[in-house]
């Protein structure tokens, strides 16, 4: 097929669709001798991998028919119920019937999109976020809307100046230890922002796949359980079982639930039942407590690994965030380092980044001065040695003569 006809017959909504910086960027780091910082990787080594083996073989042994066979597109039954107990115990007045499984939270984003954008409509994005949502809200042509933040999560009063200018539908926003910055919204923002959302009939769209990995401080409250008729959940195993499992969900009014399940069956139908089946069944007898308090310990120290050795390591000018959970810190350079010259001098030394431009819904003076460095991927030993050989990448001015690194979203 020539070139040409695909351009001839692409769709205006993807014409100006671009890959994602962060995966071109991951191929790059997927090589052996480099130490990435760059991906949002869990842990693989924590994977329950034998307890997961085992559910997949019960689930084939006892119910191999339906495990196999098509299932109902809001997903399967136990599976909802065991996620609207959980969300209870943090505070949300939920039922199985607010819960919709999805192909990771991903495609919870994309459904949400799909169900209330037309081309032109307002999504209020913080600045910066999580690139695949930027992605997502751009195939659907939405006006991306950016409301700067802090160390204490989004500006809510940035965001109420904008939310009285324009109609905004959306709110899209990580409340708990942000991708990228590593931040986390605070208690009195969380109330203000349900208050304007549900002031100018706007939904927002909470997306939380790191809260459970908390390793220091007192919990927030979701926002799910301050404005439940306001706010569209998304969870995910992604980070806390594993991300292959490709098992989301979505907490929303029912109303919400049932439109999102006819947006669901023109997109995959169902997400798998066998996964579903072994999900459920591996929560019946796992110990999940046990099993994330591990997670939180050990990227609780990969976290503090990484900030000794920022401190120890970097020249002056260099900031950073110190996050209470997650995955993810955001790095502000030394003066007149910018993002992409660090990359490619950080590759040269074998580590790999992602700069910060990426995460940007626009372009704009200053937001080359960050990259977002990840510390669940990698041992305590290789994140001290990664660290050094980052702060040695730190050439002042000085950009490596190779082809520039492609940033897009
Ligand atoms: C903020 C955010 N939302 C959603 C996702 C997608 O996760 P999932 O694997 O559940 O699709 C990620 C993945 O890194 C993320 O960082």
């Amino acid at each position: 097929m020539s070139r040409n006809l695909v351009d001839e017959l692409l769709s205006s909504r993807m014409r100006g669709a671009q890959p994602s910086a962060v995966r071109e960027i991951l191929k790059v780091a997927e090589r052996p001798e480099v130490i990435s910082f760059a991906g949002g990787l869990p842990a693989p080594e924590l994977f329950p991998v034998e307890e997961i083996s085992r559910a997949v073989q019960e689930v084939l042994a006892s119910q191999g028919g339906p495990a196999l066979q098509y299932g109902v597109t809001e997903g399967y039954v136990p599976l909802r119920e065991w996620i609207a107990v959980r969300l209870r115990a943090r505070g949300t007045a939920s039922s199985s019937e607010q819960v919709l499984i999805t192909t990771g939270s991903q495609q919870g984003i994309d459904l949400v999109a799909k169900l209330f954008l037309d081309p032109g409509d307002a999504v209020a994005v913080e600045a910066p976020t999580y690139v695949a949502a930027l992605q997502a809200f751009a195939a659907y042509e939405a006006d991306l809307l950016e409301v700067p933040g802090d160390d204490g999560g989004m500006d809510v009063d940035a965001l109420e100046v904008l939310l009285q200018r324009r109609r905004v539908k959306l709110i899209y926003v990580i409340p708990d230890f942000q991708n990228p910055r590593g931040t986390t919204l605070e208690g009195a923002r969380r109330r203000r922002l349900v208050e304007l959302a549900r002031h100018h009939g706007a939904f927002i769209l909470e997306d939380d796949p790191y809260g459970e990995l908390r390793f220091r401080g007192a919990p927030e409250v979701p926002l799910s359980a301050i404005g439940p008729d306001h706010v569209i959940r998304l969870g995910t195993f992604s980070k806390t079982l594993a991300p292959g499992l490709r098992i989301g969900w979505l907490h929303a009014p029912v109303e919400v639930v049932r439109r999102i399940a006819i947006a669901k069956q023109s997109a995959d139908l169902h997400t798998p039942t066998l996964t579903q089946r072994a999900a459920a069944q591996l929560l019946k007898t796992f110990d999940y407590a046990g099993h994330l308090a591990r997670i939180r310990r050990s990227y609780g120290e990969r976290c503090g690994a990484m900030l000794a050795a920022l401190e120890l390591e970097l020249p002056a000018g260099a900031r950073w965030t110190r996050p209470d959970g997650g995955l993810f810190l955001w790095l502000e350079l030394p003066p007149r380092v910018t993002d992409r010259a660090l990359f490619r001098h950080a590759i040269a030394r074998n580590v790999a980044v992602v700069p910060g431009s990426a995460f940007y819904a626009r372009r704009g003076p200053g937001r080359d001065r960050f990259v977002r460095l990840n510390f669940s991927n990698q041992t305590v030993a290789r994140i001290g040695e990664g660290v050094r050989r980052l702060a040695s990448a730190m050439v002042p001015g000085v950009e490596l003569a190779t082809a520039p690194v492609p940033i897009t979203a």
